[in-house]
């Protein structure tokens, strides 16, 4: 096994008690960034926005809809990740951004473009659709987790908050935009729980070999 990776992420922990003192620098929080961008999704869809929350006053109404989590107003950052609600925009979007990348016409990209919108307009209204662009964050999360692992810099996702409250307060629903998950960052204190023993199933358990 690759033990530099093996290592970071045994080392990774979901921290509850960050260090006041320490700020993740902005070249860390760039490649950590960078990763959830390259991100892959499905159909290539990227229906996603990474807010980095940094006002003192938000984030101390944020934690209150998280149930008073002291990680949202301790971390050095946090990021709030968030699914598109605007989904008769992402199809045209992606046709246009792949048009430009590879250079071609958007008239040639008629397949991926009877593809991308059957794909996302296709699915029902509702949530099985939100739930699927929601399925689609936890990819850049992930990502994200992983490369501040591997760069020393502690992260933990979170999911216990109030989605329509934090959507209020962050004015997601003008932007057509609604959270999914935060993103906290930043370096462990006198965290007890970091010391406390990692739980995970075994590899048997986990993986199963037909
Ligand atoms: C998507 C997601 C949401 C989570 N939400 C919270 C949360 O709101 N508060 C919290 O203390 N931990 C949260 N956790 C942490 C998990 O409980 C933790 O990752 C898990 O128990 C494994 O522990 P470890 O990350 O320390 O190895 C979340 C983890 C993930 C991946």
């Amino acid at each position: 096994m690759n033990k530099i990776i093996i290592d970071a992420f045994t080392w990774r922990r979901a921290v509850k008690v960050f260090d006041t003192t320490k700020k993740v620098s902005e070249e860390d929080l760039a490649t950590i960034l960078e990763a959830g961008r390259l991100a892959p999704s499905s159909i290539g869809t990227e229906a996603w926005k990474f807010i980095v929350v940094t006002d003192p006053e938000t984030r101390g109404k944020l934690r209150e809809v998280a149930y008073g989590q002291q990680q949202v107003t301790d971390a050095s950052h946090l990021i709030v990740i968030a699914r598109r609600t605007d989904v008769e925009s992402i199809a045209p979007e992606l046709i246009a951004r792949t048009a430009k990348a590879q250079g071609k016409a958007e008239g040639e990209l008629e397949g991926l473009s009877k593809m991308a919108s059957g794909g996302i307009m296709g699915k029902p209204e509702g949530a099985v659709r939100d739930g699927w662009l929601a399925a689609q964050t936890y990819i850049p999360l992930g990502m994200m987790m992983a490369a501040a692992s591997m760069i020393g810099v502690d992260n933990a996702g979170m999911e216990g908050f109030d989605n329509a409250k934090v959507d209020e307060i962050l004015g997601l629903p003008e932007k057509h935009l609604a959270s999914v998950t935060f993103l906290v960052l930043g370096y462990r204190g006198d965290d007890a729980y970091s010391q406390s023993p990692k739980v995970r199933r075994t590899i048997d358990e986990v993986v199963e070999r037909v």
